[in-house]
């Protein structure tokens, strides 16, 4: 006898299928699900055309939006193709969808919220964002939303895993290359692992009741850009790599000469309306980072053998 799914098979789209998300998404679902993966080439968030002709031929119960115009500040300075890639090409994917009945995801980030707030951000605050990146975020919110209620949007922040660098890596390979290092000390947020993200994802989406509305996604326990950036250089000298800044020094986040966009001073998110709707509380952002670095490329390149001991 074969062994039963946990989850009936559902029929999947994810678009961005080769982003840090998307790829994984892919490789997560495919298992248990018929999912049809729709990259950039084959789906251009800012084309309408291009929306329609990929979208239309399709049928499918879920459909998942992991692609964006993530580049912070690139959005500050290009804000009609922000809004263009971000807001206007979700809202369009969710009004056809809304056509065939699938149920739409669309993961927003942290950056909708102004900072002010000293604690972290629950759904019931209210959004205020003070860059164009998290203003087009906010607008591919509601039209996702509006095209139908019974979507879900899930608000993620300071993503790291498998596929493709991010602030992990290169803040190691940055203290493996310089002595004097420094990183935001007040800016205070979520760090995410895109793992931990995905193990998430299956009570929301293959439950009784799949859920709606506007869900903060994130692991436990908020910390400073320069805690993080602290605790993988410590992982990475305790597994033997070449980390030659000892301290991270941390500076005002509105100090960094290359960051043209604003950025929240605490964009940490509760993640209580993920528990309470499901029974389950992210793992805290020390253990996920650790096991990340540990099993990670960067790591292995430096991992000395026991054989060549
Ligand atoms: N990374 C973070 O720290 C973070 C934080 C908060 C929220 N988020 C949100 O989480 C989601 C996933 O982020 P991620 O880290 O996986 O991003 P990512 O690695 O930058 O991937 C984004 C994907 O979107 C694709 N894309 C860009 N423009 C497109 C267009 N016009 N049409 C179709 N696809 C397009 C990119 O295509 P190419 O592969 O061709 O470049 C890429 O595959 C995004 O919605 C992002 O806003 C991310």
């Amino acid at each position: 006898m074969s062994p039963v799914s946990p989850h009936p098979p559902k029929k999947i789209v994810i678009v961005g299928s080769s982003g840090r998300l998307g790829g994984l998404l892919i490789k997560s679902f495919g298992g248990n699900h018929s999912v049809t993966g729709l990259s950039r080439a084959q789906l251009d968030l800012g084309c309408s055309e291009s929306i329609v002709a990929a979208l239309e031929p399709l049928d499918y119960d879920l459909l998942i939006i992991a692609g964006a115009l993530t580049g912070v500040d690139y959005c500050e300075t290009n804000e009609a193709e922000a809004f263009a890639i971000n807001a206007t090409g979700p809202g369009k994917i969710a009004e056809i969808s809304a056509g065939k009945n699938a149920h739409v995801t669309y993961f927003s980030t942290d950056m909708v919220y102004d900072g002010s707030k000293p604690e972290p951000y629950s759904e019931a605050d209210a959004p205020n964002p003070i860059s164009v990146y998290g203003a087009s975020k906010l607008n591919g919110e509601d039209l996702v939303l509006q095209a139908s209620p019974g979507n879900l949007v899930l608000r993620v922040s300071w993503l790291y895993g498998p596929g493709r660098p991010a602030f992990p890596e290169w803040i190691i390979n940055k203290a493996c290359a310089e002595a004097h290092v420094t990183l935001p000390g007040n800016k205070i947020g979520c760090s995410t692992s895109t793992v931990d993200l995905l193990g998430l994802l299956p009570p929301l989406l293959f439950g009784p009741d799949v859920a709606s509305g506007v869900f903060n996604l994130c692991n436990s326990g908020p910390c400073t850009w320069r805690d993080w950036g602290q605790f993988c250089i410590d992982t990475a000298r305790a597994a033997g790599l070449p980390v030659l800044a000892d301290h991270i020094e941390g500076v005002p986040v509105d100090s960094v000469p290359a960051f043209v966009a604003k950025r929240p001073v605490n964009s940490a998110m509760s993640t209580g309306k993920y528990t309470a709707f499901t029974g389950v509380t992210p793992r805290n952002w020390q253990e996920a980072n650790r096991e990340f670095l540990q099993q990670s490329e960067l790591f292995k390149k430096h991992t000395v053998s026991p054989s060549a001991v």
